[in-house]
């Protein structure tokens, strides 16, 4: 426990009563580092992950080959047929419907003569990124029929058809089998097309074509790309929340997200359509499936590796509620509920039991220690407290241990919030979401938003935020310096008011320069780049400044928020035994500030301070020129207890000093 000797309650009365004294007060900045005003969840900063804007198939998900089972609802997008040397042939696409409901379809080529070659050919996901030198493994699944004898070969082809990569596999006999090759790049190339030629003459059935490079996260085969996972990792984050996000609700309950549906040997994965293929008329992408090979279980290991506490989001038994809102009746949602008491068990049950057991077979016998459950997305209505109030019964009686999420919707106030947040205090949930989507300028003036929220009332988890330099869903919104410096200035905010806001995640996380579908987003990846935002830095800078502790930080007495367009918060490390601050100065000019660090006995001599910042506040980091905004650190002097800061127009500064 920490001791509380300052309050924020008792300062605003102080304010009150000593209102001349301000005028006379100095305007440095008081830094009362030996006065912990609360703890600092280890959760505090973490990450939002929806397959949303091709970031998981298409993006983050390695696999390289798109339709890669001949499963979306038009079986051959992706796919085309090619042929040379006056080769004949075709392809048929076959659905064995429930007699494998996860995995219907697969292609039959059948060959009519010796001449030439005949094949099919994969586009990839607006091509496919391949690195010289690099190793790729192709895998099929391919049998033979009667009489056939093929090979199989395929050739990676850059966009002027040159021959970039080859394998042969061999299939024999006419059962199922897995055909594995690899290859070494020879040269680079975005745009890469997957041609599988076909040597021989008869037929030959073909499923599961896939191409991942060697190169994965953790050199895991059918991985997930290492690049943009070290992004993640950079971050230190606190938390994983997973997958969503509307993706979670689905357009109609039919299309909801069914973890179950996505652990397991990836061939019995049942995709399904991805909710954001034709959301929005401005940025069509109709070829965007959920292969489910980044599934539940890929995500909590994921959020191991990276040390994040895993938050998977449920569907409550509604789906999203921007399109159909269809709920399932009352009396037929106990599967939703068995669906979350089993996941705590695939989680963090023993690995004999039911559903441990799968996570054992997977490879992961120890439990993932999972304490988060999300029961809804982004709801609103009575029909959302109905449900919830279902779930939380029987969860909250076989597991008290999990902390339950909840919901107030997509909007930080109105009505619909209003109803949620009253129902859901009145319950005194643990946790509560918050979204928030709005202009830059609501986030600076929202710094203070938690300041008057009850501290004894439920904790408050900032799942989804991001500033937007348009409008909600616009497609001309721009990850730009303002949205990110204005997201820094709301941040300091939520630092604050630690003691009831324990989660933040910035969202969406990812997005492919050629298949998104919403933006801003904090990642933005081509085939073979990944590049960090203005916005990424904002949130990385705040997750690895995280601190153990708040402490007051103040000018003229008051907490900075907005004074001199000045944006501030302090928090203690008790770890690294420093003092760390954050200070977000939002005008157009430079700003000299002293700092005085009050009750540090021996504060070091030498600090640092690491700045972000652009004099333009339109200014971007793009995937050509991903440095433009980039945080710099500097040595800072330190005298005493005193040290200047030179607070450059439009930046974002975090300094960390020794305590002793
Ligand atoms: O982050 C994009 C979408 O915004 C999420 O899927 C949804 O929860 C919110 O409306």
């Amino acid at each position: 426990m920490i001791n509380k000797r300052f309050s924020w309650a008792a300062f605003a009365l102080s304010i009150a009563v000593s209102v001349n004294s301000f005028a006379q007060q100095s305007t440095a900045f008081v830094v009362k580092a030996n006065q912990p005003v609360t703890e600092i969840q280890p959760t505090m900063w973490g990450l939002f992950f929806e397959d949303i804007n091709m970031g998981g198939d298409g993006g983050v998900y390695a696999e390289l080959v798109k339709n890669r089972s001949f499963e979306f609802d038009t079986p051959m997008m992706g796919w085309k047929e090619i042929k040379e040397g006056g080769a004949e042939g075709s392809v048929l696409v076959y659905n064995i419907g429930e007699k494998n409901p996860a995995n219907r379809r697969y292609a039959r080529v059948k060959v009519k003569s010796d001449n030439g070659r005949y094949g099919i050919s994969n586009e990839g996901f607006r091509g496919m990124g391949v690195k010289e030198g690099k190793q790729y493994d192709f895998s099929v699944m391919a049998r033979q029929q009667n009489g056939s004898n093929f090979t199989l070969t395929l050739e990676l082809v850059n966009e002027s058809g040159q021959k970039i990569g080859t394998a042969t596999v061999t299939p024999e006999g006419t059962e199922w089998k897995k055909y594995t090759a690899s290859f070494t790049a020879s040269a680079t190339e975005p745009k890469a097309t997957l041609n599988l030629w076909t040597k021989g003459k008869g037929e030959i059935d073909i499923d599961m074509v896939s191409l991942f490079p060697k190169e994965t996260w953790k050199g895991r085969p059918g991985g997930l790309r290492a690049d943009m996972i070290q992004l993640l990792a950079d971050m230190n984050p606190g938390f994983l929340r997973f997958p969503g996000g509307c993706i979670v609700e689905g357009r109609t309950l039919d299309e909801r997200y069914e973890w179950k549906k996505t652990i397991g040997p990836v061939e019995d994965r049942d995709l399904i359509v991805n909710r954001w293929n034709t959301e929005f008329d401005h940025r069509l992408t109709p070829d965007y499936y959920q292969s489910f090979g980044l599934g539940f279980y890929e995500y909590f290991l994921t959020a191991e590796d990276i040390g994040a506490e895993p938050i998977p989001i449920l569907n409550a038994g509604m789906a999203c509620q921007f399109n159909t809102g269809e709920v399932v009746p009352m009396d037929q949602l106990e599967p939703y509920i068995q669906d979350a008491l089993d996941l705590i068990e695939f989680a963090n049950g023993p690995a004999d039991s039911e559903w441990g057991k799968k996570r054992a077979e997977m490879g992961h016998p120890k439990p993932f220690n999972m304490k988060y459950l999300g029961v809804g997305n982004e709801q609103w209505g009575e029909q959302y407290i109905e449900r919830f109030d279902a779930f939380e019964k029987v969860l909250k009686e076989k597991h008290p241990e999990i902390t339950l999420v909840t919901t107030t919707g997509p909007f930080p106030a109105g009505d619909r919030f209003d109803y949620l947040n009253k129902e859901l205090r009145d319950r005194n949930v643990e946790l509560i979401d918050e979204h928030y989507y709005n202009t830059p300028e609501w986030f600076q003036q929202n710094a203070t938003r938690y300041d008057s929220y009850d501290r004894n009332g439920p904790k408050i988890f900032a799942g989804e935020y991001a500033a937007q330099s348009v409008a909600i869903a616009s497609p001309d919104n721009k990850n730009n310096w303002l949205t990110a410096m204005s997201e820094a200035a709301f941040m300091t905010g939520l630092e604050r008011n630690a003691e009831v806001v324990v989660m933040a995640s910035y969202a969406p996380l990812f997005a492919h320069a050629e298949g998104w579908q919403w933006t801003p987003d904090m990642i933005w990846v081509d085939n073979l780049k990944a590049q960090g935002t203005p916005n990424y830095y904002v949130q990385k800078l705040f997750s690895t400044n995280a601190g153990t502790h708040v402490v007051p930080m103040l000018l003229d007495n008051k907490a900075v928020t907005g004074q001199d367009k000045l944006f501030a918060s302090a928090v203690i490390d008790k770890k690294t035994n420093e003092v760390i601050l954050k200070i977000v100065n939002t005008s157009d000019k430079a700003q000299s500030k002293e700092v005085l660090l009050e009750g540090v006995k021996k504060p070091g001599r030498k600090g640092t301070v690491t700045v972000l910042k652009s004099d333009n506040l339109d200014a971007m980091n793009t995937l050509d020129k991903p440095a433009q905004i980039v945080p710099v650190e500097q040595p800072l002097k330190v005298r005493g207890n005193k040290l200047n800061l030179d607070l450059a127009p439009y930046s974002v500064s975090v300094v960390r000093v020794k305590m002793s």
